[in-house]
């Protein structure tokens, strides 16, 4: 069986094939009937510990326009509440011959813990602070869709470095197919040892944005903050936050990311999360389409160029 668990696991030509796929099924997902039969009869459980607006609701658009059954539960309303573990309530869904289950934990590594115990295939919706590998996947489509292709861009990844498994995700992905990674952010935000992914690091944001083909803002994440105050997020804002004025630095052409959800005037201001330079909205658009190869992929589609 396949699982998707982060982007270390994925060769660049196993990228360049989910890549590939997503641009056939966002070609899919434009036609005026956006549903093929391709993966009926299977069956998609999406489960997920933490909450969810993008990432839940692509993979269950994406399961449904490949005619999958898909089911969505939350750890709120399971059996989790009253006591059941991960690894048993994993059990039950495989007894239920779930042939996927998509997953979103708290905890780095769930995913990793649960896949060589199930035979359903594993696809990690975003583990801790760990990875996101759909996340990056479907950055690198926007990407590669905006700039007819990814190698040797510079590509400048800021904000809460620390607590994101964008980032690291990201990171890795960008840098095995060819671009250069800057990642920006306050001290306190930047994880020792991320060098060691082969990312530059500063903590001044306009070196970051100076020369940027890409800046990618990642949101505070106030949840996993300790101490965090309103006169953090004032002072982050003035430090970190992307506005006009550090705009000028970029390339003309840049583009402007954002993996959502989006704190509107504190890491971006809210002209540039809705201006010419903004691919905010492309992003989730492309997270349909990468979904939908991912699901396609896992269950063993792609041999014989057959997605419709
Ligand atoms: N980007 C992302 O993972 O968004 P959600 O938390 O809404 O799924």
């Amino acid at each position: 069986k396949k699982d998707i668990l982060d982007m270390e696991s994925l060769s660049v030509e196993e990228i360049s094939l989910i890549l590939d796929t997503a641009d056939r099924m966002k070609e899919i997902s434009q036609r005026p009937v956006k549903k093929v039969p391709t993966l009926r009869g299977q069956t998609i459980v999406l489960f997920f510990y933490e909450p969810s607006t993008r990432t839940r609701t692509s993979f269950d658009i994406a399961a449904k326009r490949l005619s999958a059954d898909s089911i969505s539960i939350s750890a709120s309303g399971s059996s989790i509440v009253k006591g059941e573990t991960l690894i048993d309530t994993a059990r039950n869904l495989e007894a239920m011959n779930a042939d996927i289950i998509v997953m979103r934990h708290s905890s780095s590594g769930a995913p990793h813990l649960l896949a060589p115990l199930v035979r359903s295939s594993i696809i990690n919706a975003g583990d801790g602070t760990h990875a996101h590998p759909s996340q990056a996947l479907l950055d690198m489509m926007t990407v590669r869709e905006k700039k007819g292709g990814l190698k040797g861009l510079r590509v400048a990844i800021i904000g809460d470095i620390a607590h994101s498994r964008v980032a690291r995700s990201n990171i890795t992905g960008f840098k095995k197919m060819g671009a250069d990674i800057i990642a920006a952010g306050p001290p306190t935000m930047m994880p020792k040892g991320i060098e060691s992914l082969g990312t530059e690091v500063t903590h001044n944001i306009d070196h970051a944005v100076d020369g940027a083909d890409v800046i990618m803002m990642l949101r505070i994440q106030k949840e996993r903050q300790k101490n965090y105050t309103l006169s953090t997020e004032r002072e982050y804002a003035r430090f970190y936050g992307l506005n006009k004025k550090r705009l000028e630095n970029a390339k003309k052409d840049v583009l402007i990311m954002h993996p959502g959800p989006i704190n509107r005037g504190i890491e971006i201001s809210h002209d540039l999360a809705d201006g010419s330079h903004s691919v905010i909205l492309d992003q989730v658009t492309n997270g349909v389409a990468v979904r939908m190869a991912l699901l396609y992929l896992v269950v063993g589609g792609g041999k014989n160029g057959d997605a419709d």
